[in-house]
């Protein structure tokens, strides 16, 4: 497996596959499954794989955790060799902004709301990076999780408007036994927070719940996936049922909507998400 630290090195690399079809998967490291399983579905789509791990400074807010967000360089690569990735691209802040840089990219709709309501320039740094990505790699095809619902949606609607020549291949949520949504920063829970954390799955699982007994109104899933995160000690962020492609909240539930969450559980805030009338195998 190559390591490539700088944007000349990985392009020279991918320049060498030559008549190889290659899958690329973006990360911020502190890797878990959830990645592992991207960059297994990788390989499913492409003849290899090649996984960036960088913590994109523009995605952060100023009263964010990009100080303390998770480095582990030895263990990621492991993770990244076990999982069968051809090269591993890790550049440094510096070698990814050119000083005084002042092009960026701003998707106006869907991520307006939900997390970007909350994050404000979040999505502008996450679209920047990955089309900065997206040009360097060099892949053909990247695969992003369905954890974080309103990213995919926000970087498929990228690639759309600005023709940006790139598949893009959502992957399902990889989960804790007990349903928690795998994620960087379960890293930051005590013991009793990961207890709580559970608010979150629980809320989504009990949403679907009432769908499943015949409600339809999308208010009442709200309240009940806000009762059920409160019950749990968790500070709730946002409750919302939305149409799963605008992103645009629901009055009534329609096939193909989705329910997102967010909380604070102590100073971390967590997200997940599921379909509500689909896509409930995880749920058991
Ligand atoms: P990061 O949080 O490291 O996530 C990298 C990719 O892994 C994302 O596509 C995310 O949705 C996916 N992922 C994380 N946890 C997952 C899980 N439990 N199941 C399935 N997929 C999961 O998302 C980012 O980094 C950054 O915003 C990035 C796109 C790299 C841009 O900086």
């Amino acid at each position: 497996m190559e390591v490539l630290r700088t944007v000349g090195a990985m392009r020279a690399w991918r320049k060498a596959q030559t008549g190889r079809r290659l899958a690329g998967v973006p990360t911020m490291g502190a890797l878990h499954a959830g990645h592992a399983r991207l960059m297994a579905e990788g390989r499913r789509h492409a003849d290899g794989v090649v996984a960036s791990i960088f913590v994109n400074p523009t995605q952060f807010g100023p009263n964010e955790d990009f100080k303390k967000y998770p480095r582990d360089e030895a263990g990621d690569l492991a993770v990244c060799e076990a999982a069968g990735v051809d090269a591993v691209f890790m550049p440094t802040a510096d070698e990814m902004y050119a000083p005084g840089a002042s092009v960026f990219v701003d998707e106006t709709k869907l991520g307006a709301g939900l997390c970007g309501a909350k994050r404000p320039g979040h999505f502008r740094g996450v679209c920047t990076v990955v089309l900065k990505l997206f040009n360097i790699m060099g892949a053909e095809v990247f695969l992003f999780g369905e954890k974080d619902y309103q990213q995919l949606a926000v970087i498929r609607r990228m690639v759309r408007d600005l023709d940006v020549d790139v598949e893009i291949v959502g992957v399902p949520i990889v989960r804790e036994a007990d349903g928690l949504a795998m994620s960087s920063r379960n890293r930051y829970l005590s013991v009793e927070e990961r207890a709580n954390a559970l608010g979150l799955s629980r809320a989504l699982k009990e949403a679907a719940g009432l769908a499943r007994n015949g409600e339809t109104r999308a208010e009442a899933l709200r309240c009940e996936m806000r009762r059920v995160m409160e019950a749990h000690a968790l500070r709730v962020d946002y409750a919302e049922v939305v149409d799963g492609e605008t992103l645009e909240p629901l009055d009534v539930l329609k096939p193909g909507c989705r329910a997102l969450v967010a909380a604070f559980c102590g100073a971390t805030r967590l997200i997940d998400n599921s379909g509500v009338l689909e896509g409930l195998e995880w749920m058991g």
